[in-house]
Order: structure tokens, then C-alpha cells, then sequence
């Protein structure tokens, strides 16, 4: 309905977390050199980074995951909590983003800030979507399995299209400045997805720090945490009876949702869409 969801640039985003002031002062937002930019299309490991990034950039100190819920301690560029708490943030500052690369403000292109680019296998973010519609009431509710499928290669979803996102970010010019990491490489072997960023970032951390940051992030203890399962959201906007925000945290569970027939559908429509682009993705579909 229109109450629930506001368009912006051609994307729908939901009213409870976004507002136009709050998309407003996004645009119009001054990043500073050490800021870093997390860049996910939804469903793809944001509050996974959440947790991740705060500790990679203080080496290790756990107060902030353990006092700060997720939304404010690495907010999002583009909601409301933003203008809140921006000024609260110790240096260097992390945010996360579910932007396509051209709504980025000017201030990001003249600044040094780096971006770290999380992707997820559609097929897995599809599912972690459709999950995700049924538990949050300011959602819509998202239909059969079928028909959320076909909302999301419309691009009927947030934020649009997973393949305009993946685009945008594929082609940038920011060189150096971006570094891509998948879902998946993560759930592989997390110490060394860490190491990675930890150097892209120029950080120097010991081993013993960074296999102290793998445990605090891993699926268990961020379930565990009351800063980071949203379980200070009350029931009314996401309802734990029926799914978690923190779900199941694997990758492949497509193969328990996809027919043979949706998985040719589902693989033909998005090869579609990236006919043409010189990168390729991580994943064969
Ligand atoms: S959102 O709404 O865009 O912010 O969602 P996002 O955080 O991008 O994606 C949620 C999915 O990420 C999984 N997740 C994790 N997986 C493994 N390990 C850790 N630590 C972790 N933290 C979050 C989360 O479980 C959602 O995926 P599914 O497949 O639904 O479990």
C-alpha cells in the first residue's frame, strides 16, 4: 500500500525506517576521509558488517557491540536513525547503505572514505527476503514463494532490482577506494574475510584479534546478542514467532525453496539483466 512504502528515485523504500527528510539529509551528508561505507543490497550481510566493523576499526573492543544496538552504533546512511545519532559516532566512523551507487552524495566523491561491497548470491538473498516480508508488519506481506520471486526479478522489491544494485557497484570508478567481498566467503572461513578488510582498511591487527572478532561475529553469538538480534523491536513490527532476523545464516538454502522450473526461470531472467557487463559474478547461478 502506500502508506507502507515511499518512492525515491525509482525505488521502493518502507515508510516505518525512511522518510524524505531522512533521504534528504543522506544526499546532502558530508563523509569525512576515514569514514567507511558498507554497501549491500538488502538481505546480503548489513548487520553482519554491523557488528563486524566497529570492532575492526577499535581492534577489538567490545563495548560497542555489547551497549549499542546495531542501527545506531553503524547506522544507515539513508533512515532515520541517522540525523540521531551521526554526531554520537567515535572516529573513524562506519555506516552502512542500501543505496545504488548514483545516489551517493557529492561529499562521498571528493572524500577519501572507503566501501567495502558485501554480496550474496540472489538466490539465497531472494529467500532471506521472503522470510524476512512475512516476520516485519511494515512489509508487505510477500505472497507465495512464486510470486515474491517475480516481484523481486521486477524489481517490485526494496530498493529495486538486485542486478541495477550489483551494476552500479560493479561499475564504479572508485578503484582502490572499493573492496567486494562475498556472503559466502564469510560463512567460509570468517578469520580470513576479516584479515581482508583489515587490511583493505590499513588496519594492523594481531592474530589473536582477529580470531577474537570471528567468535564475537559469528551466527551464534550475534543471535545471543541483544544489541544485534533486534529483539528490542517490539513484536508488533517483527514478529519472532514467525521467522528470526537472524535466520538461519548459511548459505544454499534456496535449494530447500526453488523448483527446477524456478531456478531455470530465476537464472535465465538475471543472466538477462547482466547481458553485457564486463564483470561476473562470484557464483555460478
Ligand atoms: S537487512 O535487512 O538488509 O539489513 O538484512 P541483512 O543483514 O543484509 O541480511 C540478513 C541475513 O544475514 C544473515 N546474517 C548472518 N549470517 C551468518 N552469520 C552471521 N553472523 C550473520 N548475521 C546476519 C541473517 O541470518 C540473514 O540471512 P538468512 O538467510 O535469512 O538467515
Amino acid at each position: 500500500s502506500d502508506q507502507m512504502y515511499l518512492m525515491y528515485d525509482g525505488l521502493m523504500l518502507p515508510c516505518e525506517t525512511h522518510s524524505t527528510e531522512s533521504l534528504e539529509f543522506a544526499r546532502e551528508f558530508t563523509f569525512k576521509d576515514d569514514d567507511v561505507l558498507v554497501v549491500t543490497y538488502p538481505k546480503s550481510g548489513t548487520i553482519w558488517m554491523q557488528e563486524i566493523l566497529p570492532l575492526l576499526l577499535n581492534g577489538g573492543d567490545l563495548t560497542p557491540v555489547l551497549t549499542i544496538p546495531n542501527w545506531d552504533r553503524v547506522p544507515w546512511l539513508e533512515e532515520t536513525r541517522m540525523a540521531l545519532v551521526v554526531d554520537q559516532l567515535p572516529s573513524p566512523r562506519a555506516f552502512v547503505t542500501h543505496f545504488p551507487y548514483q545516489l551517493l552524495p557529492a561529499s562521498f566523491h571528493t572524500s577519501k572514505a572507503k566501501v567495502i561491497n558485501v554480496l550474496r548470491n540472489p538466490k539465497d538473498v531472494l529467500v532471506s527476503s521472503y522470510y524476512f516480508h512475512q516476520m516485519a508488519s511494515f512489509l508487505e506481506d510477500p505472497g507465495t514463494f512464486e510470486e515474491f520471486m517475480e516481484k523481486f526479478l521486477d524489481g517490485r522489491v526494496l530498493f529495486g532490482k538486485w542486478t541495477d544494485h550489483v551494476k552500479s557497484w560493479k561499475n564504479t570508478e572508485l578503484g582502490d577506494r572499493i573492496m567486494y567481498v562475498t556472503y559466502e566467503e564469510m560463512v567460509q572461513d570468517l578469520p580470513a574475510a576479516l584479515r581482508r578488510m583489515s587490511d583493505f582498511l590499513g588496519r594492523n591487527l594481531s592474530e589473536e584479534v582477529i580470531q577474537k572478532i570471528a567468535e564475537n561475529c559469528s551466527f551464534k553469538t550475534m543471535k545471543a546478542n541483544n544489541m544485534s538480534n533486534f529483539s528490542l523491536v517490539p513484536k508488533q513490527y517483527m514478529d519472532n514467532d514467525r521467522s528470526h532476523f537472524l535466520r538461519k545464516g548459511i548459505t544454499g538454502d534456496w535449494k530447500n525453496h526453488f523448483s527446477p522450473e524456478q531456478l531455470a526461470r530465476f537464472k535465465s531472467a538475471i543472466e538477462k539483466e547482466l547481458e553485457g557487463e564486463s564483470f561476473s559474478l562470484p557464483w555460478s547461478l
